[in-house]
């Protein structure tokens, strides 16, 4: 039996202690104590009460730790499907171990504690659920290759493809008898099938439609020989797709940026629309920052109508020119291939005149003071900001209120089941 250690002891890795599990945190965790030192605890649940090992302790700070044993369980634990999943595991999921309502509500709890933390917001937040049953949903995924892993007798000349352990660089093999259950059917199956050139550190694997998987190898982050190359472009460096969303199609290359889920796009562009459908666009501008192949530029373009005008800001460069492609036939649409903050320095140059509302999907780390100032500045009538990590968010949404900007409406989706990520769609007005 685990005993809790005397008040004052330093933690060290591999100690087993028996904790009450507190609430969850952003992260895929949930917070813990012992003696009063925090320990972000992986694989529990709030209210549980579990034997955590520690697995990294810094002195005089926090510690981390997974539940490898639950005292008491939640009556909404369910048993983690994935072969891969739990203690010492994969670091791709981190609640599968809950029922899918149950993750919800804990990454609801996380995005209104961001928001309450960092930007001084308390509303209520419900976290809506996508198509299917939140497995197989992942369209897209990039697996890291092993060369060797310590403790299976896999050699350096038996690579290993898969995502990597938590917080670790090792890879986790994925194989047809072992799959990951979160990517789309028929992806461990082509990743099983690879014949790995030498060079490759990493993979991407892009499902379509009536076709095998788009395979991308890269060797620090570039492309290289062996790729999958049946409407490659060379003009692009990539295979380019065509994935669909909100009735329109887009090109988007295979390495490129599109939402992982099969259902996400087009969630999302209703989301977005209906954040926008008490303001009357028709005739006027729009933005659309970070804008990618221009998925919601085509939805803006729209709601301006042929007399408005719609700019989509991507600083990609290949992702840009698909947008300008993928927009063709939209004349009210125009692409700039720039960073954002650059943009907004000379956009009272480049895009003068009202704006009446700007999309923002900016990457994880958020838009940034300089940027949520700069789009103030215009002073547009709606702000919609689609967010994938709800604590750039919440820090954006503070400098937004700074600048007379109005958190009004917040929608939530589980857009990346199984694991701690969600999507957020947050409508700010002027006050
Ligand atoms: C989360 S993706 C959103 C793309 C698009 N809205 C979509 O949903 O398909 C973020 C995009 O921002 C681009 N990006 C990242 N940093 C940027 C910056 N500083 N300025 C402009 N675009 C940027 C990335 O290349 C990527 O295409």
């Amino acid at each position: 039996m685990s005993v809790p250690p005397p008040v004052g002891v330093d933690l060290d890795v591999g100690d087993e202690l028996e904790l009450d599990i507190g609430p969850v945190a952003h992260g895929g965790v949930c917070v813990a104590r012992a003696d009063g030192r925090v320990v972000f605890v992986r694989y529990a649940l709030p209210g549980e009460r579990a034997v955590v090992r520690v697995t990294e302790a810094r002195p005089g700070s926090f510690c981390r730790g997974e539940a490898i044993r639950v005292v008491r369980a939640d009556p909404r634990r369910v048993v983690p499907p994935c072969a891969h999943f739990g203690p010492g595991g994969c670091g791709g999921c981190d609640f599968q171990h809950a029922r899918a309502d149950l993750q919800r509500e804990l990454k609801a709890a996380v995005v209104r504690e961001q928001l309450r933390r960092l930007a001084g917001i308390d509303m209520p937040v419900i976290v809506e659920s996508l198509p299917g049953d939140g497995f197989g949903w992942r369209s897209r995924v990039r697996w890291a290759v092993g060369r060797s892993v310590p403790g299976t007798g896999i050699s350096e000349y038996d690579a290993v493809l898969g995502p990597r352990r938590y917080r670790s660089h090792e890879v986790v093999p994925i194989s047809a008898a072992r799959p990951c259950l979160i990517a789309a059917p028929g992806l461990t199956e082509a990743a099983d099938a690879l014949d790995l050139p030498p060079s490759a550190d990493e993979v991407v694997l892009t499902r379509r439609a009536g076709a095998d998987p788009a395979v991308a190898y890269l060797s620090g982050g570039r492309r290289v020989a062996g790729s999958s190359v049946d409407r490659a472009d060379s003009d692009y460096g990539a295979t380019i797709l065509t994935e669909r969303a909100y009735d329109r199609s887009f090109s988007v290359a295979d390495t490129g940026f599109w939402q992982a889920h099969e259902s996400a796009a087009t969630v999302l562009c209703g989301a977005v629309d209906d954040a926008l459908a008490h303001v009357d666009l028709w005739g006027g501008a729009a933005w659309d920052l970070y804008g990618g192949v221009g998925l919601f530029a085509a939805m803006l373009a729209d709601l301006v109508g042929p007399e408005g005008s719609v700019l989509s800001v991507e600083s990609d460069r290949a992702a840009s020119d698909l947008a300008a492609t993928n927009l063709a036939d939209l004349p009210q649409a125009r692409t700039v291939s720039t960073r954002v903050d650059r943009f907004l320095r000379s956009a009272a140059d480049e895009a003068p005149g009202r704006v009446g509302a700007v999309v923002l999907d900016p990457p994880r780390s958020g838009a940034g003071e300089a940027v949520c100032r700069g789009i103030a500045r215009r002073w547009p009538t709606v702000i919609v900001y689609v967010a994938c990590d709800p604590a750039a968010l919440a820090r954006d949404a503070a400098t937004l209120a700074g600048v007379g900007y109005r958190l009004a409406a917040l929608r939530a989706f589980d857009a990346f089941p199984q694991t701690h990520h969600v999507e957020c769609v947050a409508s700010f007005t002027a006050v």
